[in-house]
Formats: C-alpha cells, structure tokens, sequence
C-alpha cells in the first residue's frame, strides 16, 4: 500500500496517474476511520482507476481548541483498516506544515449563504476552514470524483458550492448516512463517548425518524417542542439545535410545500460529546 507523507510525493504520483489516463476518486478525511468512511472508499474503488484517501486533522475548521485537541488521531489502525479493506488505496496522510506551511490561516468563502445556517451559526468561521482544506487538497489530488458522506449534509452542499464557484472539474458524489445497529450515525466523535452513552444516544436517531411520520401529519411548531420534550430531562444530553430546512438552501421552514424537499437537522450534546445527524422528509 503506498502511503505519502509529502505532498511533493503526491503530486508526483497524480501526475503519472493522469499521464496514464487514468481516473481518480478521492476521500478526504480526518481519520479515526469507521465504517462509513470504508463505504466511500468501497464506492470510489468501484467507480474509479485510483483511490486516494486523505488522513488530515484539519486545524482551521475546528473552532474550539479543545475540540481539535481531543480529536482522535489512530493513524496506525486508520491505516491497517484501509489496508485490509484495499491494498490498492493510496493514502495521503500530511502535517500541518505540509499542507500550510508556516502561516496555518483560512481564506474566507461566500457559499450563497448556506454557511450562515445551522452549523455556521454555531461554529462561526468551520467552513471557512472545511473550504479552505478541500479546495487545496483537491488541487493536489486532482479527482474526477469525490466522495462526502451525506452525515454533514450542510458541509455537502457547501462543498458543491465550492467547487461550483470555483470552477473546480470534479464530481462531488453524495454517499448515504451509514449507522450503528442502534441507529446512531456513524462519527469519529462516537469513540469519544462511554459505551453507555453510545447506547443511549440511539435516542437521536429514533428522534428524527418520529420527526419523519410526525411532519406528514403535524405542524413543524408542534414537531419542534416535541423535539424540546424529549431531550429535556434526558441526563447528560443537551439539544443544541432541531431545524427542518430545506435541502437546496439550508433555510428553516414553517411549513412543508410539495415542490421542495426537506430534511430535519439536529445537534445534540452527550455529556459534552456534540453529535449531529439528519433525515430526509421524503
Ligand atoms: O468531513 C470531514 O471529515 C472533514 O470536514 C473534511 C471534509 C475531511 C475536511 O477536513
């Protein structure tokens, strides 16, 4: 399995795959790799040539230093994972310096507004960070497609916006939410938690798929308290945000129209651990 540190090693290596001809799929991660992640890489080994993976803690997007602190770093088992899953993966995992140099700052995007939603009000300046991030590891990479997890649909959609302003020439491929058996998304943060609270935040998933009936027979007001109800008393969780939104521009909604489509979002704290996830309303 070939693994680059450097990037002038990347480049050399994109360099001969596109002088060969041949197509490129890539996978940008933090590492800390789970299932969901493996299922992009299976996906992009499917419909590409080459597979690059990329293993970046990326210090620009987190907002809370002790959130980029605490972040799991498991390169050596990210690396066995990839390795059993597909020896033929090219693995990108650089240092900061490698990919910043010395000065580690963000350039500021316009994503149509979509990065003032949800998690843009919550964590000011993230996607300044995930776009600053993406964009150079895509010049490098060079892919005809990549592969986000529809998890952090919010960063999905600002990705599109990304390399739609951007002229960037990739695909961007959308790859649904993989869960636990209990439900949970799938997130590097979940190794984070007790395997009591891993059990207990099924609650979140069962949440949005009661949200899911509820909305084709209740207002969104009524949903939205109920939302409140269930995380009031619960020890240990904290709902930071419940918002149905439309998917196109992340706008919360009153009501639900047939022409568009909607999802519900949510983020909730678990004894200080932040979880995300989100269901379509179709
Ligand atoms: O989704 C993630 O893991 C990160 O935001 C990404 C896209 C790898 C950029 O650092």
């Amino acid at each position: 399995m070939q693994i680059f540190y450097q990037k002038s090693m990347l480049l050399a290596f994109v360099e001969s795959t596109k002088t060969a001809d041949l197509s490129i799929g890539f996978v940008p991660t933090m590492g800390a790799l789970h299932e969901g992640h493996l299922s992009l890489m299976q996906q992009s080994l499917k419909e590409n040539d080459v597979t690059i993976v990329s293993i970046f803690v990326n210090p620009t997007q987190f907002n809370n230093p002790e959130d980029l602190k605490k972040y799991p770093r498991t390169l050596e088992t990210d690396i066995e994972k990839i390795n059993n899953l597909n020896k033929n993966i090219v693995v990108f995992a650089p240092s900061v310096e490698e990919i910043y140099g010395n000065t580690t700052t963000k350039n500021v995007f316009a994503f149509d507004g979509l990065e003032f939603e949800m998690e843009g009000k919550q964590r000011p300046g993230h996607f300044d960070g995930v776009g600053t991030v993406v964009k150079k590891l895509f010049e490098m990479t060079q892919p005809n497609k990549a592969y986000f997890g529809e998890k952090d649909f919010q960063q999905l959609q600002i990705i599109k916006k990304l390399v739609l302003h951007n002229h960037i020439p990739v695909e961007i491929v959308p790859c649904p939410i993989f869960r636990e058996p209990n439900g949970l998304a799938m997130s590097s943060r979940n190794e984070r938690l007790t395997q009591e609270d891993r059990e207990k935040s099924a609650i979140i998933f069962k949440v949005l798929q009661r949200v899911c009936e509820k909305s084709k027979k209740e207002t969104l007001a009524n949903i939205s308290d109920w939302v409140s109800s269930q995380f009031k008393d619960l020890k240990g969780f904290e709902l930071e945000y419940f918002e149905i939104a439309r998917e196109t521009d992340l706008k919360s909604v009153k009501i639900l129209t047939p022409d568009d489509q909607y999802r519900a979002f949510i983020a909730v704290f678990v004894n200080n651990i932040r979880l995300i996830d989100n269901i379509s309303l179709k």
